[in-house]
């Protein structure tokens, strides 16, 4: 991956630009109002598969020429789409086994977007013509920035459990396993009579009448995944072979999509890239936001990335879509361009008219140039351009968090001690501790590089290799913190238990020795010993080394510390609050957060670029929050409620 492709002198700005939704009038007042706001960058043609190919071998390329050309003239650079996201029509009746089948055996039929299955022959043939027809006519068009292969893989269906699926998922297993015995051990198949005598015998995970094998599922996962990585690998080939120069994207959608192993995708792009979207519903916005730049960032290498999609102001797709606050989408861009993506695109430029998508909100809304949205998005474009400076820092700091969507898969699989454990829920408590504390964390894959930072924070980590129990031991020993949450460290790779007592793979690291755990009734709680309250998950934990700092009222240990080599291990064996502990942690740790004395509510993160730093501060409050210093954005050393301070610093 190289560090930054794409040629544009200022931070990217723009959005999906859907100009085939539109009459051609339309178009030329569509550039015009982009030069206005400073857009910089588009993605076209994201869902124009058939109108590109509107038969079998027949394209028309007229139309997204004349689009090209427009833009150029524009001076507005393009994320040229694949287009490969959604078969036309004509496809899937030609091809009706490339139509995506589920879990329980029901056809997904076209009429919605995305109806192919990811193995399948026809859909890999039909979209290599297209993307080689594509990639030839544009080769060398000086609008061309950069590819957008297909869009949001596995977005409506990352899993297709038909039996061109089944056939391929054996070729697969054939590749992880090489024999049938390999396999049969992996899968424990000795367990309710599943041993496997033929490759054949083999399919998905389809419904059955109780529990799946969990390492089929698991393996399932991990295929599913490698499946649509190659579709994506197909395509950047082709793209590679015939514009060498011109770097290839896909949109993530991180942090909350588990399908994708995107760690496994992230070294295949030539620019990062995800899109992301408020759910109000389901908590504090601005942590899944910052969860989301951290996670890319990770994925990134700690390189700038670049935000694909958001939105200007409400979904379309939500049960009710809340509409952004005045200032609130600008804050949400800033707050991006903080955590490292160096620009800012929406989904889309003009709000739609017709189809599932015409509430959706755009740069354009429906209301048209005389509208608040419009002022703010030109006012969005000013800021980015202030902005320039940053781009190609990076940002600073000092506490990593393992990711791991393996451990994330597995997990979650069915028939384990309790159904309320799941992986985000201590992902995001850790995450929105530390957020909260104003300290900024890097997200890392645990076989990736880490040793650097002060201190690792280390959720969830459910399935873990030898190499990661290895180095975090070592990590340790040789100085470094860790915190631990419960039901990390349980199973292999190939979710066989790590005997001997739990947690087995850090029973010698954490200082503990567990032989029963004791989940908790649904909503039922538990009190330690400090007053504060813990549920879902309780231990039989015997000391071995640690010493307790938290416990439970009868007396078993909640929060252990351990001293290990010449660094700290902590384990907290309950679901509780981790700020408090968290706090301690980063003490003893030595770190600081990024602006000290901050309000609640006020984030700051530090970029460092080659000419010095700059610190965002997002203020998400009621309330005025006082910060001196040179704002690039012109503010006075003063961030008003809801608005936003890049400080030279
Ligand atoms: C994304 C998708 C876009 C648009 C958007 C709406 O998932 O890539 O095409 O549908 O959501 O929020």
């Amino acid at each position: 991956m190289t560090a930054w492709p794409i040629a544009l002198d200022r931070l990217a700005y723009g959005g999906d630009y859907n100009p085939e939704q539109w009459p051609e009038t339309t178009w030329r007042e569509d550039v015009r109002l982009m030069r206005e706001a400073g857009v910089n960058l588009v993605s076209v043609g994201v869902f124009s598969w058939a109108l590109l190919e509107p038969e079998p071998g027949r394209f028309d390329f007229g139309w997204l020429d004349r689009v090209l050309d427009l833009l150029h003239e524009g001076g507005v650079r393009v994320d040229l789409a694949t287009a490969t996201a959604s078969p036309p029509p004509w496809f899937s009746r030609a091809h009706p086994d490339s139509l995506p089948v589920t879990f329980d055996g029901r056809t997904l039929w076209p009429g919605g977007r995305q109806a192919y299955c990811p193995s399948s022959p026809a859909y890999r043939a039909a979209a290599a013509r297209l993307v080689e027809q594509l990639a030839t006519r544009y080769a060398g068009h000086p609008a061309l920035a950069m590819w957008h292969a297909n869009n949001e893989y596995g977005c409506h269906v990352a899993r297709c459990y038909c039996d061109v699926s089944a056939a391929a998922f054996r070729d697969w297993l054939r590749r992880r396993h090489r024999d049938l015995d390999a396999l049969n051990e992996a899968w424990g198949t000795a367990f309710w009579s599943q041993h496997y005598s033929r490759w054949d015998e083999i399919n998905p995970p389809r419904q059955a009448p109780n529990f799946i094998n969990p390492t089929q599922q698991l393996d399932f996962a991990r295929f599913s995944s490698d499946e649509l990585l190659a579709c994506f690998r197909a395509e950047r080939e082709i793209l590679r072979r015939l514009t060498p120069d011109v770097p290839v994207t896909t949109n993530f959608m991180t942090p909350a999509f588990k399908p994708l192993d995107y760690f496994r995708w992230a070294p295949e792009q030539d620019v990062i890239s995800t899109d992301h979207y408020l759910r109000p519903a389901e908590g504090d916005p601005n942590l899944d936001l910052a969860l989301s730049g951290d996670l890319t960032r990770g994925l990134a290498g700690g390189a700038p990335w670049l935000l694909m999609e958001h939105s200007t102001s409400a979904v379309n797709w939500q049960e009710r879509n809340l509409a952004k606050r005045p200032g609130q989408m600008r804050r949400n861009s800033l707050a991006h361009v903080a955590r490292g993506s160096d620009g800012a695109l929406f989904f889309q430029w003009r709000a739609s008219r017709r189809g599932a998508e015409k509430f959706h909100s755009g740069m354009v809304p429906h209301a048209g140039e005389d509208s608040r949205m419009w002022r703010e998005v030109v006012a969005l474009g000013r800021d980015l351009e202030r902005l320039a400076p940053v781009r190609g820092s990076r940002v600073v700091a000092e506490v990593a968090m393992l990711w791991d969507y393996e451990s994330w898969w597995a997990v979650e699989l069915d028939s384990h001690p309790s159904a309320d454990v799941t992986y985000l829920d201590r992902v995001r408590a850790f995450h929105a501790a530390l957020w909260r504390a104003g300290v900024t964390v890097d997200v890392v894959h645990p076989e990736h590089e880490w040793s650097g930072y002060q201190l690792v924070l280390v959720p969830s980590l459910y399935l873990v290799s030898d190499a990661t129990a290895e180095a975090l031991e070592r990590y340790v020993r040789m100085g470094g913190h860790a915190v631990v949450s419960y039901f990390s460290g349980i199973v292999d790779p190939d979710d066989a238990i790590r005997l001997g007592g739990y947690p087995g793979a850090f029973r010698e690291l954490l200082g503990v020795r567990v032989e029963e755990f004791r989940p908790l009734a649904a909503g039922e709680t538990v009190e330690l010993d400090d007053g504060s309250v813990a549920s879902v998950w309780t231990e039989d934990l015997r000391l071995d080394g640690a010493r307790a700092v938290m416990s439970h009222l009868d007396g078993r240990p909640a929060v252990t510390r351990h001293e290990y080599g010449d660094g700290v291990a902590w384990y907290a064996a309950t679901r509780l609050d981790p700020a408090p502990l968290l706090e301690r942690v980063c003490a003893e740790a030595g770190v600081e957060p990024v602006l000290p004395g901050l309000p609640a509510g006020v984030e700051a993160v530090r970029r460092r670029g080659a000419d010095g730093d700059f610190v965002f501060v997002l203020n998400h409050t009621a309330g005025a929050v006082a910060v001196p210093g040179e704002d690039l954005l012109g503010g006075d050393g003063t961030v008003p409620a809801g608005g936003v301070a890049v400080m030279r610093g």
